[in-house]
């Protein structure tokens, strides 16, 4: 069954050019691209969005770098979706994924690791709704 996910190109890979390579990948990978468009946050948006991640050491570096250039919001759908997203984007830590990953090749650092992906359905719904209205979704 066809499945959604929540993506954002991150500020590094936008600026270092990589956006339209990075979408290459996932259209090539068989996601279909259901919304996107380029916007830039504010601290305190980029903090609403990783409110979870708010008692982890990392947070203000995190929620600085996510609001300090334009991003690439993204809504994708195919069969297995979250999970498959999350193998095309490699490890975490760039050093850490795998060859052929997006990570891999267009990231330089955990904290600065060029894409985003939703972990589970839950927080793929919550982070499709921050973005998101309804009637971008059709
Ligand atoms: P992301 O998938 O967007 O979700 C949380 C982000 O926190 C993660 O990607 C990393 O960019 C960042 N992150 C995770 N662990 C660390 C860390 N140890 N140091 C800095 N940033 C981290």
């Amino acid at each position: 069954m066809s499945q959604r996910t929540f993506s954002i190109i991150k500020p590094d890979a936008v600026g270092k050019g990589h956006t339209a390579a990075i979408l290459a990948d996932i259209a090539a990978a068989g996601f279909k691209i259901v919304a996107i468009k380029r916007i830039s946050i504010s601290k305190a948006q980029a903090e609403g969005f990783y409110a979870v991640h708010a008692a982890r050491p990392f947070f203000a570096g995190l929620t600085e770098f996510m609001s300090s250039g334009p991003i690439f919001p993204m809504v994708l759908e195919k069969e297995n979706a979250i999970a498959d997203l999350r193998k095309l984007m490699g490890a975490t830590d760039p050093a850490k994924a795998e060859a052929g990953t997006i990570r891999k090749k267009y990231a330089e650092s955990i904290g600065e690791n060029a894409i985003h992906g939703s972990d589970a359905e839950d927080t793929a719904a919550f982070e499709i709704g921050y973005f998101f209205a309804g009637i971008e979704l059709k």
